[in-house]
């Protein structure tokens, strides 16, 4: 089964891959890298992940950083001793890391956050976590990969070339003090051997698991609007955020995901630049912006916020073949008089019901909403579908309606437990 974001990302896939990772095997994380924060509550405790996949919670379950994450050894080496500190298990027992996946140095991240200032008023908004340059340089073929860092000799060689390069771009063209080959050594010289242990063909790993009756489930980050190809370009992330992306990110056969899952707030946030046609920048978005508590789980920048844009979700669904969907937040719009729901962009006179991927910009979208009638309710209690007011549960019909797509589950809380399966 693979489960991804349809919106911008943050559509609170951490907390559905914790639940869902109960009745599976194995759990791969396929792309993207530490721009991801999927945040998962057990009880009284809040787990943030970035690099390791939202199973890590679960007992006795493989998780996998397959071969398409762009990984930061130090903030995954961070984010282990952090669980292990908090009591969590991680060992090369419940941890695979792909030996073939791109590493993430500094001065990835030292580009990401000069090439933001370069672009100046165009800027992207990234994270500065160093993804757009990692895989700019997979593209490129000259990254170094987890299996180079295993190797002292064969990464100070990859490195040097790659530090003469990425120096005379750091010193030429933005006047910026070099990095030093000796100081990226010693900091990144004795990772290799800390991660050892976990390293492995994961991508043959996953398959057998496969063969042997296990079932997978592929963890996407970020959201379908991020997509690189899909989304609203050059306003994206670097990777495939969809089920696209999980048969090179993990190195499984795009016939065997017998299950794609969408996740979708059932409002929308987005975190950085870029268009975002069913925005509020007035009161109601900073209410729902507070209520849900809006502010990024890696930057901690505050999510910008607006109504559910049935025109993007439509789109990412019928793109990623999605069988089902998850309504997260649902809980948020309790209280409100009135609802909407952006059913159809209008750009330069025309309609476009359909998500208008060919054009260059969104540029002065107007949005055709739909509204309903709220609830007054506070439904984070609810948990199940019966009990849910009867504007709840109209709503969610509406949403299925206007995506072209079933809901599976209905969340109404951070917990575990706040969900609710909606019958057939
Ligand atoms: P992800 O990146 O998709 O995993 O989402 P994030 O973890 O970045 O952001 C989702 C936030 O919403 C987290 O703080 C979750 O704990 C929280 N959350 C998830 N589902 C629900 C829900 O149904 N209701 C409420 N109130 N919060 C939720
Ligand atoms: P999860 O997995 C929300 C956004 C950044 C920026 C753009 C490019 O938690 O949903 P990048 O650092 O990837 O080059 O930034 O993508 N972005 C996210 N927004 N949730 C995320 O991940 C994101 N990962 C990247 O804010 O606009
Ligand atoms: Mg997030």
């Amino acid at each position: 089964m693979c489960v991804f974001g349809a919106q911008w990302g943050d559509e609170g896939k951490g907390k559905i891959i914790d639940s869902l990772a109960h009745d599976a095997d194995v759990i791969v994380r396929y792309q993207g890298g530490s721009n991801a924060g999927h945040t998962v509550i057990v009880g009284e405790d809040k787990y943030v992940l970035h690099l390791i996949p939202s199973g890590i919670l679960h007992k006795d379950k493989v998780n996998v950083i397959g071969s398409g994450v762009a990984i930061d050894p130090l903030t995954l080496l961070e984010e282990i001793a952090g669980l292990r500190e908090r009591g969590v298990s991680v060992s090369h027992e419940n941890l695979r890391i792909a030996a073939n996946a791109h590493v993430i140095f500094t001065h990835h991240k030292r580009i990401d956050g000069l090439a933001e200032r370069w672009r100046g008023s165009g800027r992207i908004g990234t994270t500065g976590r160093g993804i757009g340059p990692c895989y700019a340089d997979k593209a490129a073929r000259t990254g170094l990969r987890i299996c180079d860092l295993l190797d002292p000799d064969r990464c100070r060689e990859r490195l040097m070339a790659a530090l003469a390069e990425k120096n005379a771009l750091i010193e030429n063209v933005h006047g910026e003090e070099p990095l030093s080959l000796d100081k990226e050594l010693d900091c990144y010289g004795a990772v290799g051997d800390s991660l050892r242990p976990f390293v492995g063909d994961t991508g043959a790993e996953v398959r057998d698991a496969y063969a042997a009756g296990k079932h997978i489930l592929f963890e996407g980050a970020q959201g379908l609007m991020l997509d690189l190809d899909h989304g609203t370009y050059p306003f994206v992330t670097s990777s495939s955020t969809g089920v696209g992306g999980v048969s090179s990110g993990a190195g499984f056969s795009p016939r065997h995901i017998e299950r794609v899952i969408g996740i979708g707030k059932a409002y929308c946030t987005r975190v950085g630049e870029g268009p975002f046609p069913t925005e509020l920048t007035d009161e109601t978005g900073a209410r729902i912006q507070k209520a849900g508590h809006e502010f990024g789980a890696t930057t901690g920048r505050p999510r910008r916020a607006g109504w559910f844009d049935a025109v993007a979700v439509r789109y990412a669904f019928d793109l990623c073949g999605a069988d089902g969907w998850v309504v997260t937040k649902l809980d948020i719009l309790s209280g409100f008089e009135t609802l909407r729901v952006g059913v159809a962009y209008e750009i330069d006179g025309e309609t476009f019901e359909r998500y208008p991927a060919h054009l260059p910009s969104l540029d002065g979208v107007q949005v055709t909403y739909e509204e309903f009638p709220g609830w007054q309710q506070d439904i984070a209690e609810v948990r199940s579908w019966e009990d849910l007011p009867e504007n709840a549960r109209n709503f969610v019909e509406s949403l299925e309606k206007l995506v072209s797509c079933p809901v599976d589950l209905v969340s109404v809380g951070p917990d575990r437990e706040a969900m609710l399966t909606r019958p057939r």
